[in-house]
């Protein structure tokens, strides 16, 4: 068990100075943080990171599918994501006949890349700070909602002076408000699936080893872009183009050791550095356990029923990740906060906030700020609570109700829909709707859900803000659902629809499944979201204030801007960590220690012949170091979701690694960074090739590739 287990008291090897960077820095501000990433070991020019003159590392990364990272890293676009990220255009194209999730896929030339039509990539052309074209009229004003109509009218203003046919300019807000970047970004469409590990690569380990290290997860998998006939986005299209890229990122089989520099390029989704105390601590004690009682009853009977039956297996694989995947973070983040006193710590904080304040007149507006944050939590808490329920329960239970709920425009607005031109449309996308819903539907388990899921929503939300009729009938309601509803029976709702007339939207607006589905979701706009979103504008206007406040009166605080799904840069180290009393974790682990987990019994430990095979005949090429084959590797760079599929850069340029985690000890880093805990996950380079080469054997794909060695 040497290398894949936690070394109880190994001695550290790597300097002390060697510490995690807290913080997701803007690329455009390269100049701010260039010098401190040096001192890490860095050898690249500002330049090179970013810049619109030249080409440089970030015309090589996109956002993937408008969630996670992707890299490009060969001059035919040939691009490198996580296989989690992929993971939905590989399960659409499987079947029980081709079992691509099962299976693997890869294409032997460029005829045989698979289209993903729904798909994009999304590039970042320049990140341009316009704080002040935003502000510009509105300081003066004294109402806060004058002041806030005067920055949307001239962020409308400022995005249409820039948008031209592709080029699409979004201004978001950065630090809560006190600063706007425009991203300009350009959008391309023809995406395919080149290759793909089999799951027992790509996700080995499961949902057990999930946001854990050790960690022997072969999580990537292998797209293409393509352009038309000038290089530039269009539909897709079979006399498309694979895409020419500004850059692409070398591939680096270098051997690696703890301390060389990393930095991690991508697009994280969002943190929550300044939540106040009182809303940590309602995260912490009352939200999300709440929210992971519901997803383990969801849990419960999802994954048992993907274990007996492999039809049930490609249906729910994608939706029992993304349930399982929060779940579990979730558990490690109360769990890391606790461990770091992250409560504590927050107050002592906010006292330390709060006395600052009182040094200038000037800053009192900062405490009040404060206090009215804590305050405003405790008022409304319970709307706050009941919307992450009927998320919970809405949106990720019972899967009739979403569906049933997209026929809520045609019930209901039949005459309009008409008036507008608008119905041969709206049944079109109904009609095209039908048969993906239930390609990955099983009625008996979301019945199952349905009847689990109902009770909990009822005894978590006040009855008031739920209708009465569910509250006291839901059972009853189920049970009709199920064996009545048109909505259920494919072949039912399709007639229907190709034989729809005038007067037949009424039959629909008596449909069961649609009712309820309504029902909810009225109640949910009237008594929850207007509440709330009051709420969240009050919160915001005082976050704003809070925020400037840590400026004016911390100036020296490396303040970095919490995440918001644009791109961002972290950087450290490739090290391990010790994140318990008593243990080390090691930098790396090998295919040794992913050979010894190995559990036929376990379908998350499962592996193909051919793998065991391959081991078996220790045909390793030149992937080695040191007479071993690493899997994965942690680093010191602050990630979040969204970071999956970011690549890991070393110091000159070159890809070491794809990110797809963070240790379970570190998943508290959206609320609090800590520098000895917190670590990212990734997949090294060499094992990636290695499984492209000898296992996929795609040797073609490594040819396009620049190694760097
Ligand atoms: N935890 C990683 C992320 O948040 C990987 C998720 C996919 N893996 C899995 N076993 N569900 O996306
Ligand atoms: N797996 C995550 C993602 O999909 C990244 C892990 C994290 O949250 O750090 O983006």
């Amino acid at each position: 068990m040497k290398k894949i287990l936690l070394l109880c008291l190994f001695v550290l090897s790597i300097n002390t100075s060697s510490k995690a960077v807290e913080g997701m820095w803007i690329p455009s501000l390269i100049d701010l943080f260039h010098s401190d990433m040096k001192t890490y070991g860095l050898k690249l020019s500002p330049q090179q990171i970013y810049s619109t003159n030249q080409s440089s590392l970030k015309d090589a990364i996109v956002q993937f599918n408008g969630g996670c990272t992707a890299e490009i890293v060969s001059d035919e676009g040939l691009l490198l994501t996580n296989h989690h990220c992929g993971f939905s255009a590989i399960q659409h194209h499987s079947s029980l006949e081709k079992d691509y999730l099962k299976n693997g896929y890869w294409a032997k030339n460029k005829s045989e890349e698979l289209v993903c039509s729904w798909m994009y990539v999304t590039f970042v052309k320049e990140i341009r700070d316009v704080s002040k074209a935003v502000f510009e009229g509105s300081t003066q004003l004294k109402d806060p909602n004058a002041r806030k109509q005067q920055i949307q009218k001239n962020i409308a203003a400022l995005e249409a002076t820039e948008n031209k046919g592709s080029i699409k300019a979004k201004i978001k807000p950065f630090n809560m408000g006190n600063q706007y970047y425009m991203l300009i970004t350009e959008d391309f469409n023809d995406i395919r699936l080149v290759g793909t590990p089999p799951s027992a690569i790509g996700k080995y380990g499961g949902d057990t080893d999930n946001w854990v290290w050790p960690r022997h997860t072969g999580d990537f998998s292998v797209f293409r872009i393509y352009a038309n006939n000038n290089n530039q986005p269009a539909k897709h299209d079979a006399s498309n183009q694979a895409f020419k890229p500004a850059h692409f990122l070398p591939i680096s089989l270098k051997p690696k050791k703890e301390g060389d520099f990393t930095m991690v390029y991508g697009f994280p989704g969002s943190t929550d550095q300044h939540f106040a105390s009182d809303k940590l601590q309602f995260y912490m004690e009352k939200e999300r356990p709440a929210r992971i009682e519901m997803r383990q009853t969801s849990l419960d009977i999802i994954t048992p029923a993907m274990n007996k039956s492999d039809a049930i297996r490609i249906k729910y694989a994608s939706k029992q990740a993304r349930i399982a995947n929060a779940w579990k973070k979730w558990i490690g983040q109360i769990g890391g906060l606790n461990e770091l006193h992250a409560l504590d710590k927050k107050l002592a904080w906010e006292k330390n906030y709060t006395d600052k304040a009182k040094q200038e007149t000037a800053w009192s507006k900062y405490a009040k700020a404060l206090a009215s944050l804590n305050q405003l939590q405790q008022d409304n808490s319970d709307y706050e609570f009941a919307r992450s329920m009927f998320i919970e329960y809405f949106y990720m239970g019972p899967e009739f109700l979403r569906y049933a709920f997209n026929f809520g425009q045609l019930a209901n607005n039949y005459e309009s829909l008409k008036a507008e031109g608008k119905l041969e449309k709206e049944i079109e996308k109904l009609k095209a709707s039908i048969d993906p819903f239930f390609k990955n539907y099983d009625q008996a388990i979301d019945q199952q859900i349905y009847k689990a899921l109902s009770p909990m929503y009822i005894r978590q939300v006040a009855s008031n803000l739920l209708p009465e009729n569910f509250r006291n009938n839901w059972n009853k309601m189920g049970d009709k659902i199920f064996a009545k509803s048109m909505l259920m029976q494919p072949d039912k709702i399709k007639a229907f629809l190709a034989k729809f007339s005038g007067k037949s939207y009424k039959k629909l607006q008596k449909d069961p499944a649609l009712q309820l589905a309504n029902s909810l979701y009225q109640a949910y706009v009237k008594n929850i979201s207007k509440p709330y979103g009051q709420f969240v504008a009050q919160q915001n206007y005082w976050m704003q204030l809070y925020v400037e406040g840590i400026m004016k009166m911390f100036p020296d605080k490396k303040l970095w801007a919490d995440a918001n799904s644009t791109m961002r840069i972290s950087y450290g180290r490739l090290e391990g960590s010790a994140p318990v009393d008593g243990m080390q974790y090691l930098h790396y682990t090998t295919i040794d220690g992913l050979m010894q987990k190995y559990d036929p019994d376990n379908p998350d430990f499962e592996l193909t012949d051919k793998f065991i095979e391959l081991y078996k005949n220790k045909d390793f090429g030149d992937y080695l170091q040191d007479g071993e084959l690493w899997v994965c590797f942690t680093a010191s760079n602050h990630t979040t979701g969204g970071n999956s599929g970011s690549p890991v850069i070393d110091a000159e340029g070159n890809l070491m690694g794809i990110n797809f985690d963070r240790s379970w000890e570190s998943t508290m880093s959206d609320f609090m960074f800590d520098e000895s805990r917190c670590r990212n996950i990734a997949i090294d380079s060499r094992y990636m090739l290695w499984v492209i080469e000898k296992y996929g054997e795609a040797k073609h794909l490594i040819d396009e590739m620049k190694i760097v060695r």
